[in-house]
């Protein structure tokens, strides 16, 4: 039966959860905007109401003036069709002002205007048509008159009083604005947090943590395992990664134990074929020069082959993670200069090149294994170079490391290559035509891994690589108990 596992959450929850919440943002936004701007709108309208009334109450006033100014030249037929023109005119700014007035209050000031102006214009025609003169008229109509511009008067400061009203509303709404799009910006930028937090935790932290688990497997970490506790459909991925870790993993033991098995059976028979070809050398001292070397070439194919039935034996041991180790302290400079001194002979043409200069490297490690590494890069260097071209090696002590170096100026290794080198049963397309099992380096980073060092290398294809190797030097301890 399958557990439920991972957050409880699946990443299509989450994601439409953000979306939903950044949709209502968006929402609440867009309806406070249109409430605003809906504020605004009737502010200004009743701004410019207000101001198209005290303009219409200005020229009121102006055309009642013009027209008493005008009244007096009753015998001047121009000025009496001006007075004719004004009067309509007049009419026309009361019927607009009836129209913009919308308080209560201003709606009777203005009906109230119109009837004391119209009182005064019809008594005053009135007079006129009674033969009065200029003077006389004036004498009269003037309380009417003082009455029409007190009401004009008060209609004015009604409607500066609403002008004034309207603009400090529009100014409080300016605010509100101000306030309100600051706020929502600051809700914004909160909110947007908020989900970047929680999306990055829910999310982004499962999704490195996967990579990093796929990462760690991938650089030779066969057990690592991804953590499960994510969004349902990550945690699916996790699972599956796991199962097929463990799935790998179990195929790799039956593989290793299967490897270590036939090379096991095989050591044995070798080993007899080794002494029976010595044997047989040593013997027959009558054998013919052609049989004689039938017996070396045999030999030598019997050595290969029991060298790489020791690399399987140990690959298989250090895959196992059985890999023992016996420790002991000795200057790294030493055991390259024994490795050397070993292969010497069989490239007697070479040159190999050591630097050993500075102070010795003390190094605590197992030192046969660390001269296999050792012999294991030279191997390589010697057989992926021309015979012609010279090999370097250096050793140096820096940082707390002791450092080694191998130069070879050979056929190199293509870039794309550089990191399958180091796989087991690996093989560059570079080097088929020489002989070997692939084993070399693979088992040489499991050595110096185990000693807590490192291994790399750097190549340029047709020009040759360098390998580098690093471990820890010695503590002062293991010095003191070795200068005893
Ligand atoms: N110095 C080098 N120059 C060029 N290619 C190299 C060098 N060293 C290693 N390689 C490449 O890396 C591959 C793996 O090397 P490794 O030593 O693991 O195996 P091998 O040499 O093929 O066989 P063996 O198990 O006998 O050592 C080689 O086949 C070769 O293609
Ligand atoms: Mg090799």
């Amino acid at each position: 039966m399958r557990l439920p596992s991972g957050t409880g959450h699946s990443v299509r929850g989450i994601t439409s959860a953000s979306l939903a919440a950044l949709a209502l943002l968006c929402l609440m936004v867009a309806a406070g905007v249109a409430w605003i701007a809906g504020q605004l709108q009737e502010t200004s309208s009743a701004l410019v109401r207000d101001a198209e009334s005290l303009r219409l109450v200005t020229l009121i006033e102006l055309h009642l003036l013009d027209y008493q100014r005008l009244a007096v030249f009753l015998d001047d037929p121009v000025a009496v069709a001006e007075r004719q023109e004004v009067r309509r005119r007049l009419i026309a700014a009361l019927d607009e002002a009836g129209r913009y007035s919308a308080a209560d209050g201003e709606v009777e000031l203005v009906e109230r205007a119109r009837g004391d102006i119209t009182a005064y214009v019809e008594r005053r025609r009135l007079l006129e048509q009674r033969g009065l003169g200029p003077l006389d008229i004036q004498r009269q109509v003037r309380p009417l008159l003082s009455r029409a511009l007190s009401d004009l008067d008060e209609l004015y400061e009604v409607n500066r009083r609403e002008v004034a009203g309207a603009y400090a509303r529009a100014q409080q709404v300016g605010a509100v604005f101000i306030a309100a799009a600051v706020l929502t910006a600051v809700l914004a930028a909160i909110l947007l947090l908020i989900a970047a937090l929680a999306i990055r935790h829910m999310l982004l932290r499962p999704i490195l943590g996967l990579r990093e688990t796929i990462d760690r497997f991938r650089s030779g970490e066969p057990a690592a395992q991804a953590d499960e506790q994510a969004p349902r459909e990550l945690s699916d991925i996790a699972r599956a990664f796991n199962e097929m870790s463990a799935e790998l993993g179990r195929q790799k033991a039956r593989q290793l134990a299967f490897i270590a098995g036939v090379a096991h059976d095989l050591r044995n028979p070798l080993t007899a074929l080794q002494f029976g070809v010595d044997a047989l050398k040593a013997q027959d001292t009558r054998m013919d020069a052609g049989a004689h070397d039938t017996l070396t070439l045999l030999g030598r194919q019997l050595n290969h082959l029991e060298r790489m039935v020791d690399d399987l034996m140990q690959t298989s041991t250090i895959e196992a993670g059985e890999l023992v180790l016996e420790p002991s302290v000795f200057d790294l400079r030493e055991a390259v200069d024994a490795v050397v001194s070993l292969y010497r002979p069989t490239v007697p043409t070479r040159r190999i090149d050591v630097q050993l200069q500075g102070e010795p490297a003390f190094v605590r490690a197992d030192r046969m294994r660390i001269e296999q590494v050792v012999g294991n890069l030279l191997n390589n260097a010697i057989k992926y170079s021309p015979p012609e071209s010279p090999i370097e090696i250096e050793v140096e002590q820096s940082d707390g490391r002791a450092r080694l170096a191998v130069v070879d100026h050979g056929v190199g290794i293509r870039a794309e290559e550089i990191e399958d080198i180091f796989r087991p049963f690996w093989r560059g397309t570079a080097t088929a035509e020489r002989s070997g099992t692939g084993l070399g380096l693979s088992v040489a980073r499991k050595i110096v891994s185990a000693h807590g060092g490192s291994i790399s290398v750097q190549s340029v294809p047709g020009a040759g690589s360098v390998f580098r190797l690093d471990i820890p030097i010695a503590d002062a301890a293991d010095l003191r108990r070795q200068a005893i």
